[in-house]
């Protein structure tokens, strides 16, 4: 059984880091790996293949940045011409980038079976690039492999549950597993000498292009008290000239997985408008609160673990004093994602031995 995993972006990195090593296991399994080139700069890629030990993809599709359309079609165009080539059972794709979307179009008009892991999640904004593509990815892929029972349910509503799986959620296995790694490889001190620190990211299209919630996100840092760490997406440095903020800010280059699980270790809260990082704060304890209107992963909002507050510098100072913290559930799975996918795959594969 051939399958093509298209990956592009940071978070696919990660959970692709769970399934490549389970396909790789598989004798009966062969998995194609194309990188769209979405993320390029080294520390946006190279870095996480390095530590996650993936091995080098078989394509480097070069796209780069681009505005969606550009991005996406030119990723289309070469994702197609690899599909034709290669013949795939399964093209796998991940998340809600416009590497997945470019990914699971490219392999429906070539009716090549495609299937989607992290399936089912929705914010309800239609104005977010990432619902588009998610909604759309869900809607033409023939097999949905949901990280949670509400992703399920939503599936099921949209007529979907027909292909869904329940998985669980790959980066909580990844998380598991590489947790116990990150101290040993990336002590706090060999990131930062600070402590007693907030941790905060921001890279969504709707804080980083919009200068006003962008100097609001700021503003609210420069009083929070304490020092706030800030690995900063190349995306967000664009406008950060144009806005002003504090010392206690301490903006430093974008770390890698290892690092990123060091800090939230050590960190005493979490703000974020990253999908990703909300689920991690939440997987290692750390209340979150997220720099957004909305949140796919309502499951954290459980026991004040995680809130949604949006850009309005005194709804983030009033909710990060918040001190009382409930019970969490295991609404994320057992830390078996990656297997039950890649065992859904195989039943549902052509058995083929590629060895031969
Ligand atoms: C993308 C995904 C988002 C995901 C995020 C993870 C889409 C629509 N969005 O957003 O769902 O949460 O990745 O990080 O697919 N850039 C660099 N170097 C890089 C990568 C990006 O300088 O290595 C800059 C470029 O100027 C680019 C901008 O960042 O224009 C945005 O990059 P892009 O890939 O379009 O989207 P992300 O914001 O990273």
């Amino acid at each position: 059984m051939k399958i093509v995993s298209i990956i592009g972006a940071r978070p696919q990195f990660i959970k692709a880091a769970v399934i490549t090593k389970l396909i790789e296991k598989e004798k009966y399994m062969q998995e194609i790996i194309v990188h769209t080139g979405q993320h390029y700069d080294d520390n946006m890629s190279k870095v996480f293949f390095d530590e996650l030990e993936i091995r080098k993809p078989d394509y480097n599709l070069g796209v780069g940045s681009a505005s969606h359309a550009v991005q996406t079609g030119l990723m289309l165009q070469r994702i197609e011409k690899v599909l034709i080539d290669e013949e795939p059972d399964w093209v796998l794709v991940y998340g809600d980038t416009n590497s997945t979307i470019a990914g699971s179009l490219a392999a429906a008009k070539l009716h090549i079976k495609t299937a989607h892991v992290e399936a089912g999640l929705r914010s309800f904004n239609m104005n977010m690039p990432e619902e588009i593509n998610r909604i759309l990815t869900d809607r033409i892929s023939n097999l949905l492999f949901a990280p949670t029972i509400n992703a399920v349910k939503l599936l099921e509503k949209e007529g979907l549950g027909g292909n869904t799986v329940f998985t669980g959620d790959v980066m909580y296995d990844s998380i598991l597993h590489y947790q116990k790694l990150s101290d040993k490889t990336f002590p706090l001190g060999k990131i930062t000498n600070i402590e007693n620190f907030y941790l905060a990211t921001i890279h969504r299209q709707e804080n980083t292009d919009d200068k006003t919630r962008l100097q609001n996100i700021f503003s609210a840092f420069s009083e929070l008290g304490n020092k706030v760490i800030v690995p900063l997406h190349p995306r967000t440095k664009k406008l950060l000239d144009k806005i002003t903020y504090s010392e206690n800010v301490k903006i430093i280059e974008p770390v890698s997985y290892l690092e990123m699980i060091t800090l939230l270790k050590n960190c005493k809260k979490v703000l974020t408008d990253s999908g990703g990082l909300q689920k991690e704060a939440y997987f290692l304890k750390k209340p979150c609160i997220t720099l957004r209107d909305e949140t796919e992963w309502i499951e954290t909002l459980e026991g004040n673990w995680n809130f949604v507050v949006g850009t309005n510098k005194e709804d983030i100072l009033k909710k990060i004093n918040i001190k009382k913290f409930g019970k969490q559930s295991n609404a994320f799975g057992n830390g078996k994602a990656g297997e039950k996918i890649v065992a859904e795959l195989e039943r549902l594969g052509t058995i083929k031995d590629t060895t031969k």
